[in-house]
């Protein structure tokens, strides 16, 4: 059975932008996929806790040294992670707000990032230990950024995504959507087409 993991980002719930194009991605997904299984990973409902220096001493304690608090740390990013592994497909999502991505959304991604786990490094550089597969990255943008070296979101999660081996990144940029009734309309829609193109 096919499996999409759906990270959801928006601080507004199902009522973000982000979300409705998501909604409209899965709708298209189940349609190719009957029978289909999609894992919610709602980021703002479950705001994963910061990487800080707690969360960072337990990834990096060995195994057989966790105390229980380490224990559950782990276990946490081990769930994050077998999302990940056990999806076939992954549609992520990534409104901006301050030029950036949401702090919750970046912070799932540090947890993502595991030395020896989903990443290593050679004597020729890092390699990505994780199965390629494709990620759908919607982005929601109050302006116009594609193309422009304004566009902070893509190159850092093709960058970040490739790093642990997902390097099928696929980019559905939804943008002006503070910039008047029109402008939103036509950004929504080139994303929405973008989205019923795929399926
Ligand atoms: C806190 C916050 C910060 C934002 N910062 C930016 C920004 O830096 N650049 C931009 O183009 N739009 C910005 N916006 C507009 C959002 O990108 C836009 O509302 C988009 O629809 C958000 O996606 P969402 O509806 O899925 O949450 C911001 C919105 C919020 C709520």
């Amino acid at each position: 059975m096919a499996k999409l993991l759906y990270v959801k980002s928006s601080v507004f719930g199902d009522g973000g932008q982000s979300s409705q194009l998501a909604e409209q991605f899965i709708e298209g997904w189940k349609g190719k996929n009957a029978g289909g299984e999609v894992i919610v990973r709602d980021l703002s409902a479950d705001v994963p806790p910061y990487l800080d220096g707690n969360v960072v001493g337990a990834l990096f304690t060995p195994a057989d040294q966790l105390n229980d608090d380490q224990k559950a740390i782990v276990a946490y990013a081990d769930k994050l992670l077998a999302e990940v592994k056990e999806a076939d497909e992954i549609v992520f999502t990534a409104p901006m707000y301050n030029f950036a991505l949401p702090a919750q959304t970046k912070t799932y991604l540090d947890y993502l990032c595991r030395a020896g786990v989903t990443f290593k490094y050679t004597d020729t550089g890092a390699v990505g230990l994780l199965d390629n597969k494709p990620v759908y990255v919607i982005t929601t943008r109050g302006g116009i950024y594609k193309d422009t070296p304004a566009d902070t979101q893509t190159p850092f999660l093709k960058m970040i995504f490739g790093f642990v081996g997902l390097s099928d990144v696929r980019m559905i940029h939804a943008e002006g959507l503070n910039m008047g009734d029109e402008a939103k309309e036509a950004g929504i829609k080139a994303a929405a087409d973008e989205i019923a193109a795929l399926f």
